[in-house]
């Protein structure tokens, strides 16, 4: 049976995360978040620009055999649909029209929502992942190649907070606490984790928020740093580790959620 098929008959979806090394999409299951199948990914083209990353989107689309509603998710402000920054995926994405970009790619007729890369993560952890993301005021990180930020308020998103930028002591936090940051410097989990203290000191400053949840592939090693952290709010590990983004893709298609 094809997958759009299935698709009609369960309560499936489809989403794309676009991330700086790879492209990945997959259908998910919206009853529990979990995916249907394999997941696809595709290396990010270089040079990133929009027309190439939406081809490889559209590659992954017909790979999967998939004529629903696609979500997909770029690591920049998304404001009514158009992208408004590029930090860590190539410039000529600032000012894009990414509803007519995708649309021409994928399809004029099939239904797209294109959100912010940690708005989706965030919001897919707050259906599917740790209950602590459902409860008060919580800022939710992802730690990459970046840092991105959703800020959630009872599980409702106050989307493109880009927190990754705040400058601190005159450095953006991203480039003082991304885990590439920590790559690139081969920093241990002690140095790092100071970093991370000192960014979240910052944010704990200015949003007195009621929890921290880290997301990342770096949460999967969460006893590694998390313990480590002396600022006064509690952090907790995201649960949905890599699939977050694609999730959240494919929920926002589902819900429109178009910032
Ligand atoms: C971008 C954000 C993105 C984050 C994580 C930052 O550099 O500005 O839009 O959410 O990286 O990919």
């Amino acid at each position: 049976m094809k997958s759009a098929t299935i698709g009609v008959m369960n309560n499936y979806g489809f989403g794309i995360d676009v991330g700086g090394s790879g492209v990945k999409g997959a259908i998910v299951d919206l009853d529990n978040g979990t995916f249907v199948g394999e997941r696809i990914k595709i290396l990010t083209p270089k040079p990133s620009t929009p027309d190439a990353v939406a081809d490889t989107c559209r590659q992954i689309v017909e790979q999967a055999e998939w004529t629903g509603p696609v979500g997909i998710t770029i690591p920049a402000i998304v404001k009514q649909q158009q992208a408004r920054s590029a930090a860590n995926i190539d410039k000529s994405w600032i000012d894009t029209d990414v509803s007519e970009l995708f649309h021409r790619h994928i399809g004029p007729t099939r239904d797209i929502a294109v959100l912010n890369d940690a708005d989706a993560a965030g919001i897919a952890e707050v259906a599917y992942g740790n209950p602590i993301a459902r409860k008060g005021s919580v800022i939710f990180l992802t730690f990459g190649t970046g840092i991105g930020s959703a800020l959630l308020i009872n599980g409702q998103l106050y989307p493109n907070s880009e927190l990754g930028h705040l400058n601190i002591d005159g450095k953006e936090a991203e480039r003082r606490a991304s885990s590439a940051v920590k790559e690139r410097k081969d920093l241990s989990y002690k140095e790092w984790a100071k970093r991370v203290d000192r960014v979240l000191k910052e944010y704990e400053k200015l949003f007195s928020p009621t929890t921290f949840v880290a997301g990342g592939g770096i949460s999967r090693k969460h006893e590694k740093w998390i313990p480590r952290l002396t600022c006064e709010t509690t952090v907790v590990p995201a649960e949905l580790l890599n699939r977050a983004g694609i999730v959240g893709a494919a929920m926002a298609a589902r819900d429109h959620i178009c910032p």
